[in-house]
Order: C-alpha cells, then sequence, then structure tokens
C-alpha cells in the first residue's frame, strides 16, 4: 500500500488536467471582427446566436439576456408567476433557482431530491403542491435530465407552469428532446465556470411564441413587437446580452457538441473504472437520458463504510492525489436569506410585513438533499475533456485513498 500523498506520498498524478474555457483561433478572429465593427449592442450576431442555441436544442424561440438569474426570473413573469404564488423548488441546486422566485414576490417551496440522482423528486413535488402553488422549477442538475415525463405529467394534472432551470444541461436531451425546451420554458447561463461560456450570459427556450414574446419584453424595457421605441409596455428591465458576448458564444456552441461527447465517453469510462469501487456510489442514469452534458461528475462518499473519516478529509486526500473535487452543494434553505428572516432585512415575501404571508424556513427538512450535502463529491467538468488514460488516473486515486483510509483517521 502506497503512501498517501496528505501524508507525505508520492501523489497518483502531477500534470494538471485540461484548463477551460477553451479558446479556438477563430474565437478571436469572431471577436476582433465584433470589437473592430464597433456594433457592440444587441444585433445580428445575439439574433444568430439565439437562433443557433435554440436549434440546438430543439426549441423554435431563444431569447438571450445577461445571465441565467435573470433568465429564471423573465422565464417565471413571462409564465404569469407573481405575488402570493408558490413555486416548487428544489433545495439542492444553486441560490438563483429559489432567489428567482423571490425576486418576482412569489414563495419557493422547497421539495425533496433522489438519493441517485440527486434531481428533484417528482414524488415529493406532488406531495408539496397547495391551491397556491402556480410553478416548479427542476434543475437538471450537473446536466443530468430530470424525470420530464412525470415533470409534464404532473404539471398537466394540477396545471402548473414547468420551468426548467436548465443552467447546467446544455445539449442535454431527455428521449431525443433537448432539455430546456420540454417544459413551458428552460433557462440556460453561460457563467464562466460553465460548459459553454461568456464570462456572463443567459438564454430562455420555449416553443412557445407568447413565452418568447413576454420574456423578450422583460428582458428589453417591456418594449413590445412592433411597438415604438419608446413606448413600455411591461415593468422590464435592460438585461439584454452584446454583441461582444455573442461573438464569444458562437465560437464556444462550434465546438459543445464534440466536447459533451467526449465528457459522455470518459464519464462513461470512468463509471466502468469506478462502479465497483468500495465506500462510493455512482448516480443512476435513466434510460430514457439520451445525452447529458455533465456540468459535473457526481458520486457519493458513503459515510458508514469510512469510520473515522469525514467527506471533507476523503476529498482532501483526493485533492493532494491530484483529482479536482470538491464538496458541492449545501441544501438552499440552510442559508441565512431563509433562516434569518424575521431578523434581518425584510424580503417579501419571506417576512414582508406588506405581503400578509411568511414562511418559516427553519422548519423545512429535505432528508436526501441534507444526506447528499455531506455525501456529495463533485469532479468538475472539465476533467472529463482529459484522455481516458487520466480517468484511469481518478479511479486509481479514489482506490488508494479507500485502501489506504486508515491514513486519514489519525488526522
Ligand atoms: C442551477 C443554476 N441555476 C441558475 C444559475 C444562475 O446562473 P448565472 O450565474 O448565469 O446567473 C446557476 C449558475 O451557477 C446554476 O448553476
Amino acid at each position: 500500500m502506497s503512501k498517501l500523498a496528505i501524508s507525505g506520498g508520492m501523489p497518483v498524478r502531477q500534470e494538471a488536467f485540461p484548463s477551460w474555457p477553451v479558446i479556438g483561433v477563430t474565437d478571436r478572429e469572431k471577436l476582433l471582427e465584433v470589437f473592430e465593427s464597433g456594433k457592440w449592442w444587441y444585433g445580428e450576431r445575439v439574433r444568430e446566436f439565439e437562433e443557433r442555441y435554440a436549434a440546438f436544442h430543439d426549441a423554435k424561440y431563444g431569447v438571450t439576456c445577461a445571465n441565467g438569474t435573470v433568465a429564471l426570473e423573465v422565464a417565471l413573469l413571462a409564465c404569469g408567476i407573481g405575488a402570493g404564488d408558490e413555486v416548487i423548488v428544489p433545495p439542492y441546486t444553486f441560490m438563483a433557482t429559489a432567489s428567482a422566485v423571490l425576486k418576482v414576490n412569489a414563495i419557493p417551496v422547497f421539495a425533496d431530491i433522489e438519493l441517485d440522482t440527486c434531481n428533484l423528486d417528482p414524488k415529493d413535488v406532488e406531495r408539496k403542491i397547495t391551491d397556491k402553488t402556480k410553478a416548479v422549477i427542476p434543475v437538471h442538475i450537473a446536466g443530468l435530465p430530470v424525470d420530464m415525463d412525470a415533470f409534464r405529467a404532473l404539471t398537466q394534472k394540477h396545471k402548473l407552469a414547468l420551468i426548467e432551470d436548465a443552467c447546467h444541461s446544455w445539449g442535454s436531451k431527455w428521449k431525443g428532446k433537448g432539455t430546456g425546451a420540454i417544459g413551458d420554458c428552460g433557462v440556460f447561463s453561460f457563467q464562466m465556470s460553465k460548459n459553454i461560456t461568456s464570462g456572463e450570459g443567459g438564454i430562455l427556450l420555449t416553443d412557445n411564441e407568447e413565452i418568447a414574446d413576454t420574456a423578450r419584453s422583460y428582458t428589453n424595457c417591456g418594449r413590445i413587437k412592433g411597438g415604438a421605441w419608446y413606448e413600455h409596455h411591461l415593468m422590464g428591465s435592460n438585461l439584454r446580452m452584446t454583441e461582444l458576448q455573442a461573438a464569444i458564444l458562437s465560437g464556444q456552441l462550434e465546438r459543445l457538441e464534440e466536447q459533451t461527447l467526449k465528457r459522455e465517453e470518459n464519464a462513461a469510462y470512468l463509471g466502468e473504472q469506478l462502479k465497483d469501487m468500495p465506500g462510493i456510489s455512482l448516480m443512476r442514469r435513466d434510460a430514457r437520458v439520451t445525452r447529458r452534458s455533465y456540468h459535473m461528475y457526481i458520486f457519493r462518499f458513503l459515510s458508514e463504510e469510512w469510520p473515522g473519516v469525514s467527506r471533507d478529509k476523503f476529498l482532501e486526500a483526493l485533492r493532494a492525489e491530484g483529482i479536482p473535487c470538491s464538496a458541492g452543494y449545501s441544501p438552499l434553505y440552510k442559508n441565512p436569506l431563509f433562516q434569518q428572516s424575521g431578523e434581518g432585512p425584510r424580503y417579501c415575501p419571506i417576512s414582508c410585513p406588506y405581503h400578509g404571508q411568511g414562511m418559516d424556513y427553519t422548519q423545512v427538512v429535505c432528508p436526501n438533499a441534507e444526506l447528499i450535502s455531506r455525501e456529495g463529491c463533485w469532479i468538475p467538468h472539465t476533467v472529463l475533456l482529459a484522455e481516458e488514460q487520466d480517468m484511469k488516473d481518478i479511479a486509481c486515486a479514489i482506490r488508494k485513498v479507500w485502501e489506504s483510509r486508515g491514513e486519514l483517521t489519525g488526522i
């Protein structure tokens, strides 16, 4: 048994994994062309990117905006969600999924996730539906599509809007159709860490023309199709994307398919290497998932099989072996925003004195989200752009840490 790198031994790997973002030669040309044209404002390139990205996801319409957070807010507004409405969201996601609901003065209601996918559990969603529920926002966590058949059936049965938070699932497909275009609408983020990026940026996709037009109006100061420039119909904002961002994204989009396939191949290979590994468990992939983006590779550290070793110590040991990894999300409702709503600033509708309907998030418990927040392990998507041999290093490092786990109990 070799000594762990965390205790001074030789690491499994010393070479770096691929860096991010990937910049192609033509990306520079595309960006310079826009720069030199002096046309930096929303125009031809943004429109072209909207069309190409929507087509890539099998959607009819694409409406770009400043980032994924505002794309969620716009999606809620465009679906008619407002004050006093309840919107069911998972707690295991980035804060924007829930804060966007608050921003439109609606109430986020947390339903639990499935332990073997980390995705929102449709059965728990059904239990949380009340007569105030107006929408559900499932998140395709790490690019793994949620059970869209179940969510479609559920939202149709209860007449709810279905908004996909597809901010991890560029290129993921459910039964052959692109995520983000299966529900009423879906939103994507192009923030720096994402699998297609322009530093910041976002897009809403939909097959529904009315949602697309309303979303466009909200992102463009409330203007409407065919209206005069200084004519404003909705309480919109300026959330437009620039031509410079669109130029960067157009180069990124050219490589997305190829990179997605590479991540999928490497993830499948890594899965083969890890499937019988003691001490961890892998996520389940539904047979109806036909393409998966892999924003990260998630697996579970099975605490009961590692007496005396914490998940965080395990991750530290793995990083010392040269494998990038992190712990991931904590349940959103544990954040001060939700836990101290009575004492801190007054966020409507959590504790708005005028709204008359406060929420007590200190009572919320989603056991699976809490367990995953203690046991989840994330490997970033850039690692999956390496070669097959590099995947062996990951498996080798996890096995080494398992075999020498005794070294971790005393430190
Ligand atoms: C699941 C999820 N939803 C929404 C967002 C918000 O996107 P943005 O950072 O572009 O505002 C993110 C970004 O991290 C995300 O991961």
